[in-house]
């Protein structure tokens, strides 16, 4: 037990007690943004005339062997200290007596822990964003391949009109859009710096916390020290970003087992990320997509636990915040696996044109566009309506689609068709007269794409 606050006690510690409270385990991870944040922390005190230029230089020398040391496993974290910050402490008075001593000189881990979770968030979000970026280029360079790939769009599971599946992944670019954009604001809002802001009430010290900032590349510091040191909501809204990642992978990769399935057979997931069964040698199974499906519930986990944890702690720190750090480091390894995985899974996916194209041309999906033809030739929309939904009941009952009607046939629901209606309701036309922006026409989709390249390139 190396412990940073032994002077006041006359009892050791209980054992169940020290490891129930220690946080070295999982903590270990800040090591380097603890190094980072200590050496930005003596570089102002000596800027500030609290230590000497010499006791700076011996410190920050110290904490840079402990980096390097730890790096290359000679030097190993154990179970000794109670935390990361002890071990940093510690380590660093072994190696350079007394000047060390003086590291924490107007500083607490409370401030420290909070720069600490801080910045190893902001640099984590930065590979978030990273893995975002490579699933949204996998789909940008899909879509482009598949402008004219027609498939069934559904409502309620039940084919509705046709799309592309340039336009279906368009909606999955979307989302995974906003998802990179939602990062990129949490780290804004998380440019102030705690560092200096004390136990809960600041320090007695000089302390210049705009320059500790700006060494940290922080845009300034907090500016209330009691919120400073207790301040998660941060870590709160990265676990909602992130959770809302897996809520669209999820949908995706629900959408990717449908496709998948011998009923749909719209895709073909590539051997290198299917597995089999050690029963059935013919199946191939989409356990990645699954997998990622499955561990949404894992990332959603992580934060309704920790938005409990803090919803009635009171003001400042309290040790229950401990509780932040195993849910937001798992959710972010979580998060980065299974995008690098669905990016993966996506670029390498074939898609069978046919099959999509054949499911498109039956269950009528082509019925609205019938409908607006008769429009056209001046039947009121209500009528047109009505009149297609007879002449679908007609085709189920000659288990035919709309476009294997004979012109009679049509003519004896209405007089207003004639020769162009086959034309007018073909696959192409349906998808390719839809022109309005935000549509699947060709037209539409290529200005959309254009605006994706772009994005792709400013980000
Ligand atoms: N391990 C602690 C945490 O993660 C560090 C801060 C400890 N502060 C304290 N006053 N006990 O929150």
């Amino acid at each position: 037990m190396a412990q940073l606050w032994g002077g006041r006690f006359t009892k050791k510690t209980d054992q169940m007690v020290y490891d129930f409270n220690a946080s070295i385990e999982f903590d270990q991870r800040l090591l380097s943004v603890d190094i980072k944040g200590s050496i930005a922390h003596v570089t102002m005190l000596a800027k500030q005339g609290i230590l000497t230029n010499e006791e700076k230089n011996l410190i920050i020398e110290g904490l840079k062997g402990i980096e390097k040391e730890v790096e290359a496993g000679t030097l190993l974290i154990t179970k000794e200290y109670e935390d990361v910050h002890s071990f940093v402490e510690a380590n660093l008075i072994d190696r350079i007596g007394d000047p060390g001593k003086k590291l924490h000189t107007g500083r607490s881990r409370n401030d420290q822990v909070a720069v600490d979770m801080k910045l190893f968030t902001r640099e984590s979000i930065k590979g978030i964003q990273a893995a975002v970026k490579k699933l949204l280029l996998v789909l940008n360079q899909t879509m482009k391949e598949n402008l004219e790939t027609y498939m069934p769009g559904f409502t309620h599971l039940q084919k509705a009109q046709p799309v592309t599946l340039a336009h279906h992944l368009g909606a999955y670019f979307e989302m995974f859009k906003r998802d990179y954009e939602r990062l990129e604001d949490l780290h804004k809002r998380m440019g102030t710096c705690p560092l200096g802001s004390g136990a809960l009430a600041g320090t007695t010290y000089p302390l210049d916390r705009d320059y500790t900032a700006k060494l940290l590349g922080f845009d300034g510091p907090t500016l209330n020290s009691m919120d400073g040191v207790s301040d998660r909501d941060y870590l709160i809204e990265l676990l909602s970003d992130l959770s809302i990642i897996m809520m669209h992978l999820s949908r995706f990769s629900e959408e990717v087992i449908i496709w998948n399935s011998n009923e749909y057979k719209f895709v073909e997931i590539d051997d290198a990320y299917s597995t089999g069964s050690s029963i059935m040698p013919q199946k191939k199974n989409p356990d990645i997509a699954e997998l990622v499906r499955g561990k949404t519930g894992r990332v959603y986990g992580s934060l309704m636990g920790f938005i409990t944890t803090m919803k009635s702690i009171p003001l400042a720190y309290n040790k229950d915040m401990q509780e932040d750090k195993e849910p937001v480091f798992d959710a972010l390894d979580t998060v980065e696996a299974c995008l690098e995985l669905f990016a993966g899974m996506i670029e390498t996916m074939k898609f069978n044109k046919d099959r999509m194209k054949d499911s498109a041309m039956n269950g009528f999906t082509n019925a609205t566009d019938v409908a607006d033809y008769l429009v056209n030739k001046g039947v009121p929309f209500r009528d047109a309506h009505t009149i297609v939904g007879r002449l679908v009941l007609y085709c189920l009952d000659k288990n035919c689609s709309l476009l294997d009607l004979s012109l009679e046939e049509y003519q004896k629901e209405s007089s207003a068709f004639g020769e162009d209606i086959y034309e007018a309701i073909s696959l192409k036309t349906c998808v390719d007269k839809r022109v309005t922006i935000g549509a699947p026409g060709k037209d539409a989709m290529e200005k959309v794409l254009k605006i994706y390249d772009d994005y792709l390139t400013r980000i």
